[in-house]
Formats: C-alpha cells, structure tokens, sequence
C-alpha cells in the first residue's frame, strides 16, 4: 500500500499563524503536526509516502522529513498549487499510486485511541472498495456523514447535509484499492472548483464497496484549525503525554516498533535531536527494545 499525506491548503482560519508557516508544521504536543498523520500511515505499514504541500511550503517539508531514509521509509513530495480539492491529492499522486492500494490522510488530523494500531494493521490488509473512518459528532451538519447498515456497509453519504443521517462524521483518513485514481480521475470539480473526495467515495457506495469503520466514543479525532481547537489538541496530546510517559505520533518510536529500523538506528537519531527531551525520550525508548 502507498500512502499520501495532503498537507497544502491555505489554513485561512489559522491567519497570521499561517501567513508564514504552513498548517501541517505548526506545533501540536511539541511536535510537527504532520507527524500525527504521517504515524498514522507507519502504523498502517506503509512506508511508501508521498507528501503533498503548496509551492511555498514544500522545501521546509523536505527539511523536516527529508528522504525518509533515516525512519526506513522512502519519502518523496509534490506540489499542490492551489487548494482545489481533497481528490486532486490522487491526480496528483497517480505516479506514486501506480497499480497499488493507497491510504491518504490529511495533514491536519490527527486521530489517537485504544488499539488504532490494529484497527489500521487488519484494515489496511488487501483493500477491496473503499474503507472509511466515521466519528460520531455533535455536529454532523459541519462534516461529510455516512450511514452504514448493520454489517458496516456504507450506505449513503453526504456532504454537510442539513439533515444528517447519523451523526457519524467521515474522517480524513481514506484507505482505497486500485482504482481510486482512475474514479478520481472521471469526477467533475464542484461550483467552488474542487475535486470532492465526497464523490470518490460515492463511487464506491454506489457499487456497494464502501466500508464505514466505526472509531466509536472512546477515540480522539481531534480538529487543529482555529487557534482554539489547536490549542486543545496540544493540551490533549500533552495531558497524555505527562500522564503515562508515553509520546504520541514519535515517529523514531513507531519506525522501531514497525520494524523499520534497529534499536541502534533508533538511539542514533535520538542522539541527534540535540538534548531535548524529545530526543531523550526517543534514546529511552531504543534501550528498552534493545533489551
Ligand atoms: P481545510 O480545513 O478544508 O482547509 P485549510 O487547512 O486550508 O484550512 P482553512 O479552512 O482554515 O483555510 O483542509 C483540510 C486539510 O486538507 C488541511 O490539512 C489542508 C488539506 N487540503 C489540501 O491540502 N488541499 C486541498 O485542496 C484541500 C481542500 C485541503
């Protein structure tokens, strides 16, 4: 499977935090906010990922990510140039989908709760249709909502409906098989010029190849784009964090607990991240493996 990160868009709500730097590198629990996405996808397997960003901010994205080889992974980038929507991430990324299945996850969502790392490991194994994450909300009229039947069958799916169905809203993390590219390839953009991801889905609900998996209550699906949910979303992060000494979405930890590189591999780069705490952390956490 390959794995796309979408980290463009012009994060308006954000303003002037983001007039200089992009969204998806600002802080959240004292780490880069792509690294909860980018976790997502290790977690799911795959090391193969693309990282879509705008013109502007694509170089800082390489300096933070580099190549990927230091994690194991192979990690290249491309341009987005203007925010015309979530489904042009798969035009965009059709070279490294190739034939493949693909994840493709948002930038800015960052997903976090009890036993994911299985719920991705099972669902992420031979994609047939689409698969689809759904949360429950308080106000699904905001989001995409599906509704699935009893077996987990999507059903229908709407986009900011005023009338919603369920209160599930659809997450920004879109395991497909191998035809996504091509189904996005044949959507016509919306009145506001965006290729909706809402109508690849719909695609695949049409031939009853959708899949709605459900996050349940117990899980944190946490928003970071007004200063107020970004600033909950650190103080979640770091409430977890200083509780069970535990980090969250450390991407070393994850490339050591996946198998993508050694303990030694592992304490090198946390010898690397200049006596931070982060990085004495990360040393920790290769000594224990090591044993
Ligand atoms: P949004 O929240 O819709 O947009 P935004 O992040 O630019 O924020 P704002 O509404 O404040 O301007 O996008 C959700 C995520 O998807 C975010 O990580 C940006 C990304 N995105 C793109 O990279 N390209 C796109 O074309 C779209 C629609 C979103």
């Amino acid at each position: 499977m390959k794995g796309i990160v979408l980290a463009g868009g012009a994060g308006a709500r954000l303003y002037p935090i983001t007039h200089a730097v992009s969204k998806q590198l600002l802080p959240v629990g004292g780490k880069p906010m792509i690294y909860y996405p980018l976790s997502i996808l290790m977690l799911a397997d795959v090391r193969d990922v693309l990282v879509i960003t705008t013109p502007h901010d694509l170089p800082r994205f390489r300096t933070l990510l580099g190549d990927g080889s230091r994690l194991g992974m192979n990690i290249s980038y491309a341009e987005q140039p203007r925010p015309a929507g979530i489904a042009e991430a798969l035009l965009i990324g059709a070279g490294h989908v190739g034939t493949d299945t693909v994840a493709l996850i948002l930038g800015d969502n960052i997903f976090h709760g009890p036993r994911f790392s299985d719920v991705l490991a099972r669902e992420s194994q031979d994609v047939k249709g689409c698969v689809l994450f759904g949360y429950p909300v308080h106000d699904p009229q905001r989001y995409g909502v599906g509704e699935a039947d009893g077996d987990g069958r999507l059903v229908s799916i709407e986009e900011k409906p005023a009338r919603p169905r369920s209160n599930r809203a659809i997450t920004g993390l879109y395991f497909y098989d191998d035809r996504a590219v091509d189904i996005a390839k044949d959507i016509t953009p919306s009145a506001r010029g965006e290729l909706e991801i809402t109508d690849v889905n719909r695609f695949y609900v049409e031939q009853g190849e959708a899949r709605l998996v459900d996050l349940g209550r117990g899980f944190a699906w946490l928003d970071t784009g007004t200063p107020e949910s970004l600033l909950q979303a650190s103080q979640y992060v770091g409430t977890l964090e200083e509780r069970q000494g535990c980090r969250i979405a450390c991407i070393e930890e994850i490339a050591l607990r996946m198998g993508f590189i050694d303990a030694e591999a592992c304490h090198r780069l946390g010898e690397e991240a200049g006596g931070s705490s982060y990085g004495q952390y990360v040393m920790s956490i290769a000594k224990e493996m090591k044993v």
